[in-house]
């Protein structure tokens, strides 16, 4: 891919700088190294049919908690693939996309293990296309995670929070700042995982990206349009530490751009579009 491509849908703008994008005070890590990371062991829940008239009344205190930001309505459209999220832009409580399909309509149990997990139709084909094309290579993916509403987020942020309060904020995004409310976000599994952690049944390690899935998704996701967004070294600009389990499905055209420029989303369009808005 040429460095002239030139993003569709880009807002048109004055650009105001990045100052605001990236100064919002994010939680300090204790360390800069992923790979050494206790285990998150949470089992995915895509509470997909949760309304958004059934969000939990409470409100996350952790101590390390952000200040919370309104979330902003005049940015990218949110139906767009390329819709800022992080620890500094959320969504709103009610956006919630409206071309979700059910996965275990499409792919067999063994990859979705039976959970209700949902996805935006426009990235449907290509998951397809790639789930078949990593079975037809030998490997055994799962989906572990996919579309999660404002209300499903709102409870795993309390989950963590009970848990792992200091943590909570690098590893769990609060409702309305999740990927996974755009519905084209997937969390990846492999069975291999368990093996190389040493702890059975464990479902999402940073060392995911030893598995063989995880080493296949790397090297190949962007050919389906699949992009990983938190990679090592994502921490400042997007609030999270390395997931190489999470990829978002941003078409094939954006995601080869972003391999070929060594680059994560977040950081190509914070660093190449406009301020999303002032908050
Ligand atoms: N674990 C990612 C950041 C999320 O909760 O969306
Ligand atoms: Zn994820």
């Amino acid at each position: 891919m040429e460095a002239t491509f030139n993003p569709p849908q880009l807002p048109t703008f004055v650009p105001t700088g990045l100052a605001t994008a990236v100064s919002t005070p994010l939680p300090t890590p204790k360390n800069n190294v992923a790979a050494e990371l206790p285990p998150p062991t949470i089992t995915p829940q895509p509470i997909a049919t949760t309304t958004v008239t059934q969000l939990p009344t409470s409100t996350p205190t952790a101590t390390l908690t952000p200040t919370p930001i309104s979330p902003c309505s005049k940015r990218i459209p949110q139906d767009d693939l390329f819709t800022i999220v992080t620890q500094t832009y959320g969504l709103s409580r009610e956006y919630a996309p409206q071309d979700l399909v059910l996965l275990t309509d499409y792919l067999p149990v063994d990859v979705t293990l039976g959970f209700p997990t949902e996805l935006r139709q426009i990235a449907l084909q290509p998951l397809i296309q790639m789930i078949a094309d990593m079975q037809s290579a030998g490997l055994q993916p799962r989906i572990l995670s996919g579309y999660r509403s404002y209300a499903a987020q709102a409870i795993s942020w309390d989950k963590w929070n009970r848990e792992e309060p200091e943590r909570a904020a690098i590893l769990s995004a609060r409702p309305g700042h999740s990927e996974h409310q755009l519905g084209t976000t997937v969390d990846f599994g492999s069975p291999e995982l368990a093996g190389i952690v040493g702890i059975p049944d464990i479902q999402f390690h940073t060392y995911f990206y030893q598995t063989s899935e995880g080493v296949w998704l790397a090297q190949n996701a962007h050919r389906y349009g699949f992009t990983l967004s938190y990679p090592r070294g994502a921490l400042e600009m997007t609030g999270f530490y390395y997931e190489p389990w999470h990829f978002r499905y941003v078409g094939e055209e954006m995601a080869t751009l972003l391999l070929d420029l060594e680059m994560y989303l977040t950081e190509y369009q914070l660093l190449n579009q406009p301020e999303p808005c002032i908050p």
